[in-house]
């Protein structure tokens, strides 16, 4: 099995999983969280150098107060969960997003775990929270401009250094659950030559082995990139 450099996620269906069960949507976006949790295990343990995960979308702002605060909430518990796990496993954190669009409680977290992360050695798990790809492609059209760019030097080398995800490969493989079949915002630029794996499973239900069976099939695609 290859293993892809980089495995993109939209981690989708938690409210959908709390309905089919009677319950509020935020335990699905607790057990959501469980997910992620099993699949850093499993993503660090299959050797996947970046994994990055699409929490709370740009658009996601757009949910009732209530979901809102209360995603928030669970982000900040688990960023300070996270620290043993990502010790343990050697994972490095990385945000990718706007920052100072988030709550400043969060903004301290965040920043406390990239640096306490930053000398692992293991797998890169970037944490997509307040990210939607024009966004970033606007940060980096007026970060070209704001370092004096000529127009001449604006070129797919320069925009790129500009992203957030700067120095990371571009994606292999984008997963999203939940049935749905789209990119919703998440990594346009990155995603130019990714393949696409889309499943019913909702996000919750997201295992270890739902994460093999995706790489499996990656596995098995042919990548031509534009050539024969
Ligand atoms: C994904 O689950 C998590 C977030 C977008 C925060 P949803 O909350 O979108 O769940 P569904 O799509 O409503 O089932
Ligand atoms: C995409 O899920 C964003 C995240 C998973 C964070 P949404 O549930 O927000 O996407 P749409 O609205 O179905 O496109
Ligand atoms: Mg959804």
């Amino acid at each position: 099995m290859s293993v892809p450099r980089h495995v993109a996620i939209i981690m989708d269906g938690n409210g959908r999983w709390a309905a089919v069960r009677g319950m509020a949507r935020i335990k699905g976006h607790k057990a959501g969280v469980q997910a992620v949790e099993r699949i850093l295990d499993e993503a660090s343990a299959l050797g996947i150098p970046h994994l990055s995960l699409y929490a709370f979308s740009t658009e996601n702002w757009k949910r009732p107060a209530l979901e809102v605060a209360a995603l928030m909430a669970l982000l900040r518990m688990y960023l300070r969960m996270f620290v043993q796990k990502l010790q343990k496993r050697q994972i490095r954190f990385h945000h990718l997003g706007d920052l100072s669009g988030m709550p400043e409680g969060i903004q301290r977290d965040v920043k406390e775990l990239e640096r306490l992360t930053a000398h692992h050695t293991g797998m890169t798990f970037h944490l997509a929270v307040n990210y939607g790809s024009r966004s970033e492609l606007v940060h980096a059209a007026r970060a070209c401009v704001l370092d004096g760019l000529k127009p001449q030097e604006i070129t797919e080398q320069a925009i790129q250094d500009r992203l957030w995800t700067k120095g990371v490969p571009d994606v292999d493989l984008l997963i999203r659950t939940s049935g749905e079949h789209r990119i919703s915002n998440f990594l346009l630029w990155q995603c130019a030559y990714a393949e696409f794996f889309m499943t019913d499973t909702l996000w919750p239900d997201f295992g270890p082995e739902a994460l093999r069976a995706a790489l499996e099939d990656f596995s098995s695609r042919e990548r031509r990139f534009g050539g024969l």
